[in-house]
């Protein structure tokens, strides 16, 4: 049976900022850079959601990606898009919003709502220079 990957690109804008309240001010610029700018800042986001299996004869499909776009929709932009992480989402309300966390948390939410049949991987693009893959464990 012949397999394929087959990836769905989505969209989302947010705000962030990368604070650890447990350590001090100067702890977390020193860590944290412009990031961990007090008035928040935006990034434009886009992530690949990647599913890996056999290609179903009856369809030709591994998966048929409008499905897999709604169920970003429903189960993640809702919840991400021209949102303030840090205050407007509990997913971060004690986790820092980092892009390794925002991938994470990401693919958690779509694991569960895939064909366990098919192996699922995603990257996070934060800026066209720096991105994040996450596939589990
Ligand atoms: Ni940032």
């Amino acid at each position: 049976m012949p397999r394929c990957s087959v990836t769905r690109r989505v969209h989302f804008n947010a705000a962030h900022r990368l604070h650890n309240p447990d350590r001090s001010d100067a702890w977390n610029m020193e860590t944290f850079g412009p990031c961990n700018h007090p008035n928040y800042h935006g990034h434009n986001y886009e992530l690949d959601l990647t599913v890996e299996g056999d290609v179903d004869p009856a369809t030709g499909y591994v998966m048929d990606l409008n499905r897999l776009k709604r169920l970003a929709q429903d189960r993640l932009l809702g919840h991400l898009d021209h949102k303030n992480l840090n205050l407007d989402v509990p997913w971060f309300r004690e986790l820092i919003p980092t892009s390794e966390n925002i991938a994470i948390v990401c693919w958690r939410e779509l694991r569960a709502a895939i064909p366990a049949e098919l192996d699922f991987r995603l990257r996070l693009w934060e800026t066209p220079r720096n991105y994040v893959d996450y596939e589990g464990a």
